[in-house]
């Protein structure tokens, strides 16, 4: 797990409105609406230059946390597009469906089963008391062709989940990687679903990206699996929040099971929205190898190298979202803070500082001072190398303070007429605002022992 000085402060904000992180997004460069000079499309989107940092930031601390420290995990990277018999054994063919229906008086559409049980019930819309039209099915599964002649082009499918990839190649693994069970296999990647109630922003995506954990075990041992990735992911993500009392574990009710899973517990997160998942830590069993080997006919039992027994792995699966993830992470990290002096109000993200887009930003104090600016330039350059750094000239001192604290970066440094003399500048914590004087020469370690993870 990680370790640092800088923890994320505790607070106790109220629940910040999806609408301010949107608008911070657009602003600032994070999160732009998918195809917007076009009018854009619902429930797709496009990352913007801190987006990017801060996606690659999340992505990167997973892959550390669940592969690279575990001597029993390995990665992939598949394909968002497979076989069509793929979604036919995993059951999404089938099963993977909304039930949908619509208001006659207001024309709203819910999802049966988001809607409260008493207007399911009753027929009765939630929002106009109308009359609901009787319920719809629809296959969440996004179609694609292969192939360019028409009639002999094949039907298959954008990855619903994108799990599906490591039963694929689980195999593969095995032999090219000298993996014995217990071990597992982890994957970044996108996936994609007609969902026909996009929103909230990040939170509900037709093209969204997931991180998958399958943990493939021997029947006996699943308990012991299953109980150790629950609070594993359970620990990894209240380890970046600020708001502990808004993080809690809650298991499935047995209606509430997705098809391939015989107990499930959701990590769930609290903002505007009510309590919603954040991860799922799946008991999957054997459904997914028996169906593969099933519908594919190759044999994907394992053999004990030591008892010699022949039996086919159950999996403990832990799914969850990188978008999500972004998402839950800035609205846990946003807040507006009253200034103590009364003047002005200041917007801070309070982000991990190892997971903030911009580590530092170097700041002459005078940008018409020419050795001011050549020291400070001097000092990003190096920085550069090492974290993502940003050099800024434009604007009072305080303004540019400002414009750091609300993308969330842990440090500022600012060079002054004092650093001419002594070699020293000033660093200022984001949250604290608390300002030291610190030796150029110590500089570098100071900050990366506080931004990176170990
Ligand atoms: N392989 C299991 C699986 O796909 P899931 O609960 O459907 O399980 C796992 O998805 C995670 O993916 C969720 O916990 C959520 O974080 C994320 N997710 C699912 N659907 C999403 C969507 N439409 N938009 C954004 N994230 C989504």
């Amino acid at each position: 797990m990680m370790q640092t000085e800088d923890k994320p402060t505790v607070q106790d904000t109220p629940l910040v409105p999806i609408e301010k992180i949107v608008s911070l997004c657009k602003r600032r460069g994070f999160v732009y609406p998918n195809s917007e000079i076009y009018g854009g499309v619902a429930g797709i989107y496009d990352f913007g230059p801190l987006g990017v940092e801060l996606r690659n930031n999340i992505r990167r601390y997973w892959w550390w946390s669940m592969v690279q420290t575990h001597d029993n995990v390995v990665g992939i990277e598949g394909a968002t597009i497979t076989h069509p018999r793929v979604w036919e054994a995993s059951g999404h063919v089938e099963n993977f469906v909304d039930r949908l229906v619509d208001c006659k008086k207001c024309k709203r559409r819910f999802r049966i089963d988001h809607l409260p049980p008493e207007n399911w019930e009753n027929r009765k819309c939630p929002v106009c008391g109308g009359e609901l039209t009787e319920p719809r099915t629809f296959n969440l599964l996004m179609e694609t062709y292969l192939g360019v002649v028409e009639g002999e082009r094949m039907k298959t499918y954008l990855r619903g989940e994108a799990c599906q990839n490591i039963y694929l190649d689980y195999d593969n693994v095995l032999k090219s990687s000298r993996m014995q069970i217990p071990f597992g296999i982890c994957q970044i990647g996108k996936a994609y679903r007609n969902e026909v109630t996009p929103g909230n922003f990040l939170f509900r995506q037709r093209e969204f990206e997931q991180w998958d954990l399958q943990f493939f075990v021997h029947p006996s041992e699943m308990q012991r699996w299953f109980d150790y990735w629950k609070q594993f992911r359970f620990e990894w993500y209240t380890n970046l929040i600020n708001h502990k009392d808004r993080i809690r574990l809650r298991a499935h009710a047995s209606d509430e099971l997705a098809h391939y899973a015989k107990q499930a517990f959701d990590v769930e997160y609290q903002t505007v929205l009510g309590w919603q998942e954040w991860e799922g830590i799946h008991w999957r069993q054997d459904w997914d190898l028996s169906r593969h080997s099933q519908y594919s006919g190759q044999d994907l039992s394992y053999t004990d190298p030591i008892t010699k027994e022949r039996y086919i792995p159950w999996i403990v699966e832990t799914s969850g979202g990188v978008d999500r993830t972004f998402l839950y992470l800035l609205l846990d990290a946003y807040e507006e803070e009253p200034d103590p002096a009364g003047k002005e109000s200041r917007t801070v993200l309070h982000l991990h500082p190892m997971l903030a887009p911009v580590k530092v930003a170097v700041l002459p104090l005078q940008k018409n001072k020419e050795e001011l600016v050549t020291t400070a330039r001097d000092i990003h350059k190096k920085l550069q190398r090492l974290m993502v750094s940003q050099y800024d000239d434009v604007a009072a001192i305080g303004r540019r303070y400002r414009r750091q604290d609300e993308i969330g970066t842990p440090y500022c440094v600012t060079v002054d007429f004092q650093t001419l003399e002594d070699q020293t500048v000033t660093v200022r914590e984001r949250d604290s605002m608390a300002q030291i004087r610190l030796p150029i020469a110590e500089l570098t370690m100071y900050l990366l022992e506080r931004v990176t993870w170990k």
